[in-house]
Parts: structure tokens; sequence; C-alpha cells
């Protein structure tokens, strides 16, 4: 028998389902207000929390002797202090009609991050406007976020109207002019309601002091809107979760229905694998459903053996699933650390977690003003549209068409953070055009040609710290023993194939990426390859080593201290820079990041150029 919690959680979830809403707009807009009032209204709050409540807004409290409703949100004190909201936080409250999750987003400019989690699972989006102040800059910005995110219905509650004596005038003119503005982000409905959250006006009941106000109150509109599922139902989509291998006779597939629903004997496809097959059973707990439907989390076991597993996806045939390793997608980005193309990420999608480099930042929007702009990095804050390369095929849906199979986050691999929340658009076709191409001769092929292995020294460590040197001697070295080497240095790699980057930390990534693949080709080609760059991150030098076989990319931390290479000054580079000639300058004006785990540590401002040959050339013996 199923357990009583198995059940109770699958009724909730059949029930009539939460409406989730979410409220944003400019700082002084009204948010926290209109949420504590629903709640009040709604008769959430207890005898106890409002005595606490009007206490509360006796000493805090910006409304006369009234109860400030503000003052009952999450995040009190913090809040209370700034006069901002700082987090996203949720709210359930339910009518004898519906049940609704409020998102409480902050208006703050900083605060975009907040809002994409906020409005990332939201159905409808309510704007606050201040009635007295018109537009602001934050609800243009405000609603084209909520657009991207896939919100479709827009409740413009027009706040204050008190302040404005409840004439229509004004609110008339908000109106227009929102709806004008909004054309572009193709909302399929917009309410306007003009409201007092403080007051309570047209929130449960219609005022008394607006009679040119010809709609419902607003809890009664959230109550009765329509929301066309915002998903159109192409047919059954499951991201799987995890295979369950009970016991060798079994072998069902775990996941969350992320569109339409399910019963026994249809067809289905699995992704990327593209087999098809009939679902035998659909089990939830130790029950055996005879459906099931989006947003139930169940495991389906399959008639035929196919090849399916964590992050593939099964789903019907019309689902109209793709599969793509490339992508056109807009980011949200929201780490302090810039984002640049070329650089890698983790890429969480479904339940899939892909190795991901942006290819390219195409444009950033101008938030407030919607222009595409160019740039090459992406600041906290920064919503831009970008292609993004996999190193494997994924199957998605759009986003627009599906969040579950179109929204993805970008992670930092090194420190696990997550730097953007992303929405697919489109996969690019350039992909599905290219295949690798196979050729008979191969690595191995060459190699047992030339009796040697391919490899790739990759020397790292500040101008003048000696690796164009020591790279010249290692060759000479290797050359010497009859191998055949190649060594990529920066200057010359920089006046050909790199003559057009410049030393931002954009163009320092893509050199390094150019010159990974290169050292890559040669490696296949069966060379020894040494590279000279100062290659000062490490995200990009842990993304050229993966490039690699285990063992074939050996980095060597060529280091001298930052004043020991600029006494050295070979190039007199260090004193064209201090003098102001030079900008970005590695050590002085941009940042070199040392390598944590060297397979080789050079510290040339100790040892001989002679001593760290030899050392070199004991690791590429012991290598052999
Ligand atoms: S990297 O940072 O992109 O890896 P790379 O190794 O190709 O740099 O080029 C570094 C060489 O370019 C230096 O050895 C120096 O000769 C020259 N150079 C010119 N401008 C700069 C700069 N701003 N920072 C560092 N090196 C520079």
């Amino acid at each position: 028998m199923p357990s009583r919690f198995h059940q109770s959680q699958r009724s909730t979830s059949l029930s009539s389902r939460s409406v989730k809403l979410m409220t944003c707009g400019s700082v002084d807009d009204g948010k926290s207000t209109l949420i504590g009032r629903l709640l009040f209204e709604a008769n959430l709050i207890k005898e106890d929390q409002l005595a606490h409540l009007k206490n509360l807004s006796k000493r805090h409290g910006t409304s006369d002797d009234q109860i400030d409703f503000s003052l009952l949100l999450d995040g009190l004190s913090a809040e209370r202090e700034q006069s901002i909201t700082i987090d996203v936080a949720y709210r359930f409250f339910n009518t004898s009609i519906r049940s609704f999750r409020i998102a409480d987003v902050p208006g703050h400019e900083e605060y975009t991050k907040n809002m994409v989690t906020g409005a990332s699972t939201a159905e409808i989006a309510i704007l606050l406007v201040d009635a007295s102040r018109g537009l602001s800059e934050q609800t243009r910005r405000h609603s084209f976020i909520v657009s991207l995110l896939g919100i479709r219905h827009i409740v413009l509650a027009i706040n204050k109207i008190d302040l404005i004596n409840y004439k229509s005038d004004a609110v008339s003119k908000i109106v227009s002019e929102y709806k004008s503005m909004a054309v572009p982000l193709a909302f399929e409905t917009i309410m306007p309601i003009p409201i007092s959250a403080r007051h309570g006006d047209n929130i449960i009941k219609k005022s008394q002091k607006t009679p040119w106000y010809t709609g419902t109150p607003l809890l009664q509109y959230l109550e009765e809107i329509e929301i066309s599922c915002s998903e159109p139902d192409g047919g059954y989509v499951m991201p799987i979760q995890w295979v369950n291998r009970q016991n060798s006779d079994f072998r069902g597939f775990a996941g969350t229905i992320a569109a339409g629903s399910v019963k026994p004997g249809q067809k289905v496809v699995s992704h990327p694998s593209n087999q098809t097959t009939t679902i035998r059973q659909i089990i939830f707990g130790s029950e055996i459903l005879p459906s099931a439907s989006t947003g139930e989390a169940v495991t389906v076991v399959v008639n035929n053996e196919i090849d399916l597993s964590r992050g593939d996806v099964l789903a019907a045939a019309e689902a109209g699933i793709d599969v793509s390793d490339q992508f056109e997608a807009d980011v949200v980005w929201m780490d302090s650390e810039l984002g640049f193309s070329g650089r890698p990420y983790w890429m969480m999608l479904g339940s899939a977690k892909i190795n991901a480099k942006i290819t390219k930042i195409k444009y950033k929007y101008d938030l407030n003003t919607l222009a595409k702009l160019s740039d090459t990095k992406l600041q906290c804050n920064d919503i831009a549209s970008i292609t993004i390369k996999l190193d494997q095929a994924v199957p998605f849906l759009p986003y627009q068409t599906n969040r579950k199979l179109g929204g993805f986050i970008l992670v930092d691999r090194f420190n696990l953070r997550t730097v953007a929340a992303g929405m697919i658009k489109h996969s690019l076709h350039r992909a599905a055009n290219v295949r690798q191409q196979h050729f008979d001769v191969n690595r191995a092929a060459r190699e047992s040609l030339s009796g040697q292995k391919g490899r790739v020294f990759w020397l790292t460590g500040l101008s003048g710290a000696g690796k164009s040197t020591l790279a010249n001697e290692f060759e000479k070295a290797l050359h010497k023993k009859g191998l055949n080497t190649y060594v990529l240095d920066g200057d010359n790699i920089r006046t050909g194939l790199n003559g057009d980057l410049g030393f931002t930390d954009a163009d320092r990534i893509e050199n390094i990426r150019r010159v990974a693949e290169v050292a890559k080709l040669m490696v296949d080609a069966g060379l020894i390859v040494i590279t000279a760059f100062i290659s000062p991150f490490k995200p990009e030098r842990e993304s050229a080593r993966a490039l690699f076989d285990e063992g074939d990319f050996s980095e060597v931390y060529v280091d001298a201290p930052i004043d020991i290479a600029e006494q050295r000054d070979s190039k007199g580079l260090y004193k064209k820079a201090r003098s102001g000639e030079i900008p970005n300058f590695t050590g002085l004006f941009s940042s070199y990041e040392p390598p944590l785990e060297p397979e080789v540590h050079l510290t040339t401002s100790i040892l001989t150029i002679e001593q760290c040959l030899t050392k070199l050339l004991d690791y590429f013996e012991k290598l052999q």
C-alpha cells in the first residue's frame, strides 16, 4: 500500500494548484505593503501577530497611526533598517476560491538576480507603479525581465491613488503609457487596477472612491483570471532524474513531468538516443497510476530496452524535443566575477550537467531603453544574448515553450557559484550541419611512425619570468634527442594568428582558447608542443587542459615574483607600463592567477636556467 505521505503529496499536486504570483516595482512603490495587506485581508494574520504589528507600526511604521503592513514580511530587520527588501520571500495564502504563492521581489536596481529567481516560476506579475510618480525606469526594466522569463500576465497595480486624490486622469495616463511601452513584450493580458495598498482601496472590495474604475478588485481578479497554461501542451516531456534499478528485472525512469500527461500504452521517444517505445507502467511511491501529468514526480517503466540515463529526456514524439550542442540564449548575469566568451562553465539544464562555453556575447540590453549594446564581458545584473557551446548534445525545448527544458543555470566550475540564469532561444543551425570527419591516419598511426608521443608542456608565468628562454632551451634539448617539437610563443603568435587580439581580459581568454586548440591539433599530429604564454587566468588554463587526455598536458609554472620580473624587465615593458604607456599590464594592472598544482614548478628567481632545464627534462623522462 502506498504511504499516506505519498497519497497526500499526490492529492495536493492534483488539487486546484496554487497560482504563482510575483510582485515587482521600485523601492517605494509599496510591494511589501500590498502583500501584507493581501495576507491581512485573506485573514492570514493571527490576533497576536496583528497586535505585534500594531506595536511595530507605532515604533517603525510610516503610516500615521495605521497598521504598516510592510512590516509583516521576511527580512524584517534588514528591510526596516534599509527600507528596501533584499531577498525573495515566498508567501502562501488561500481564499475560498484559489490558493496563491506570492514572491516578494526587491525593487532595488542591484537585485535583478532576486527578481529572476522570483520570476522564473511565476505566472502573473503584479507590477506596482506609484500613481503619484508615474512609470519609472524600473517599470520598463522589470517588465522586460518578466517577459524574458516567460510571464505572460501582468497586473499593473497603480498604487497610492490616495496620493492623487483618487483622480482618474493620472491613472489613464499611466495605463496608456504602459500599454504602448509593453507592446514589444507581447504580454497576453495587462490588467490595470488602481489601488491603495495602505488604505485597502480596490484590494478586496471595490473602492467607493474610484467610481470611474469599472474592473474588479485585485484579489477577485487574481481569483478569476484564466491562466491559459503558459506552456502549450505539445505532449508528455520528462527529464530523467535517475534510473531506478531496484533489481535485475526492474528498470524504471524517475523524473518530474515537465509538460503534458502520460498513460500506459502511450508511445514515447528517448532523447538523445532517439529510440521509440511504449509506456508499460507509471509508478508513484508504491502505487500504480492510470496516468500522470505536469508537475508530478513519477517513475515510468517502458516496454523495450532503451538507452536513457540521467539528464536524458523521455517524451511524446509530438513534444518537439530537439537535440543540440549549440544554442542562442538570453542570460542574466548574476555573479560579481565577470563573464567572458571562451570561458568554461557547467550548464545545468533539466537534470543534465554539461561542460559549456560561451562562444559569443552577441549583445547586451540597455535595460532602460532595450537598445542592444555590444560588449565583450558580462557584469552582474547584465542581460545579454549569447551563443553557447556544450561538449555534448542535449535534449531541450526553447524556454518560451517550456521553462524546465529551456531554462538553465551556468555554474562556475571552481567555486560552484551560480553565475547566470539562462533561457534557450533556439539551437544554432551550424551545429546541425557540422560533423567530425573521420580520417584513417590517426594520432596513433602518426606516433608509431615517428616513434614519439605527442604532448603539450604549458608554460605559464609573468612577462619576464623566463618562459620564452626556457621554452627555447627545452626545445633545443628535445630536438637534440631527435624529437619533433614546436614552440607556440605569445609574442610570435600575436603577430600572426592572434594579431587581432589585444590585452583585455576578453582578448586574453580568446588568445589562450585559440592557442590551446592549435596545441591540440599539433599533439594530434604527434608533436611535442611547448607553449609560452602568460595565460594569466586559471579557468582558461584548465579549459586548455580539458582538451587533452590525462597525462598529455603538463602545466609548467615559470615562477618569478613580480618585483624580480620587473627588475629584469628584459623587454622594457614594465617601465613603459609604469609610465602609463601600456594599460592592463599583467602583474601591475591586470591580474595573474598562479597555478595551485602545476606538474612542474620552476622558481626562476632562485634556480638558474640550467637548473630549471634539468628539472624539466627529469620530469619529461619520467613521463616516458
Ligand atoms: S596572455 O596574457 O594573453 O597570455 P601573451 O603571453 O599572449 O599574453 O603575451 C604576452 C606578451 O605580450 C608579453 O610577454 C609582452 O611581451 C607583451 N605584452 C604587451 N602588452 C602586454 C600587457 N598589457 N600585458 C602583458 N603582456 C603584454
